[in-house]
């Protein structure tokens, strides 16, 4: 697969082919690197380290060998933003990371979370009490061999606990210089405001792909406030894309694949959006990677935007 015969489209008459004409057209995002917390500089196409753990998210990868491949791999292509958490594998993608990448190249991020417990494969249970969040801050640093985590992640409000409790819990531990910056996962407008009066919040992580657009109002606050956006399952996670005829006729107008139309829309439909497309193999790491080389039209990006709408 190349994106050169999508380049030359690009360049030429795909938007003919793609495009109904509007008056109104989207401004793009252009910038490759966002500022996460204003001082981390992050390439935009980041990597999601669920997938390299076994069946249901649960103990070691069938091939452990390949999985340290892909995550050497992502870096040597340019990606300096690895999504985790405790609760994948559990423990096994934060022990993965560090046995592939340690000592860290400089300007790597690794972005973690806690908040989630495992009874089981395919099986997650918030739990957002203080004193065991902070044990997980410290586990998470023991595991991937850090001083200080770069983006520790809420990974759930636990219903069952005030949010302001388990916010209190991770500001203490940045105060104590064990994490830099703090983020949520799957949170509205309304609950990143209610953490921003316990501490300051850099980024929101919540389900979003071209064709599940729920969180939208998230996705346009976190722009707004100047927060990074990183939606999880960027290219449909385990129910794929689904995409129709018109999206793979697209696709295939752009040399592309439909994943690499997915991220590249994502890419430009907001400078703070920081996809973390996650994968198991080499081959599709290069493909989700160099989708960031594919630059759409603001005509091109509507129509494959109202192709998305329209279930493709
Ligand atoms: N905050 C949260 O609650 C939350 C929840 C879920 C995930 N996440 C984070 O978000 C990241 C991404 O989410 P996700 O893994 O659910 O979804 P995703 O990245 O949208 O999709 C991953 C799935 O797509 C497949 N895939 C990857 N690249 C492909 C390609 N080029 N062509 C065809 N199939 C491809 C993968 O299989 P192969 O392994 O075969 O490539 C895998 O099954 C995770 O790694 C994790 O870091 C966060």
């Amino acid at each position: 697969m190349s994106l050169a015969t999508g380049a030359t489209l690009l360049a030429g008459g795909s938007a003919t082919m793609l495009g109904a004409a509007s008056s109104t057209m989207p401004s793009l995002a252009t910038n490759s690197v966002w500022k996460l917390g204003g001082d981390l500089p992050v390439n935009r196409l980041g990597f999601g380290a669920m997938r390299i753990t076994g069946d249901g998210i649960w103990g070691w990868p069938p091939d452990r060998d390949n999985a340290l491949k892909v995550l050497r791999r992502a870096v040597e292509l340019g990606v300096n933003l690895i999504d985790t958490a405790d609760s994948y594998g559990p423990e096994v993608s934060e022990l993965l990371i560090a046995e592939a990448l340690h000592p860290y190249p400089a300007g790597l991020v690794i972005a973690t979370k806690g908040g989630l417990t495992r009874p089981g494969p395919g099986q997650w249970e918030p739990n957002g009490r203080p004193e065991y969040l902070k044990g997980c801050v410290e586990k998470s640093l023991k595991r991937l061999r850090l001083e200080r985590i770069d983006l520790y992640q809420l990974h759930r409000i636990d219903p069952k606990v005030p949010m302001e409790e388990s916010l209190g819990a991770l500001k203490e531990m940045q105060g104590a210089g064990k994490i830099r910056h703090v983020g949520l996962s799957e949170v509205a407008p309304e609950e990143i405001e209610r953490a921003r009066k316990v501490l300051p919040i850099v980024s929101a992580q919540n389900r979003y792909n071209i064709g599940e657009r729920k969180w939208e109002k998230t996705l346009v606050y976190c722009e707004k406030e100047g927060l990074g956006f990183m939606p999880w399952s960027p290219i449909g996670g385990n129910r794929g894309l689904k995409p129709g005829d018109a999206l793979e006729a697209a696709a295939k107008a752009h040399g592309a694949s439909v994943v690499q139309l997915a991220l590249a829309w994502l890419l430009q439909r907001s400078p703070v959006m920081l996809p973390i497309p996650g994968t198991s193999s080499v081959a599709h790491l290069e493909e989700n990677v160099s989708a960031a080389k594919l630059k759409l039209t603001p005509q091109e990006w509507k129509t494959i935007d109202a192709l998305a709408a329209q279930g493709g």
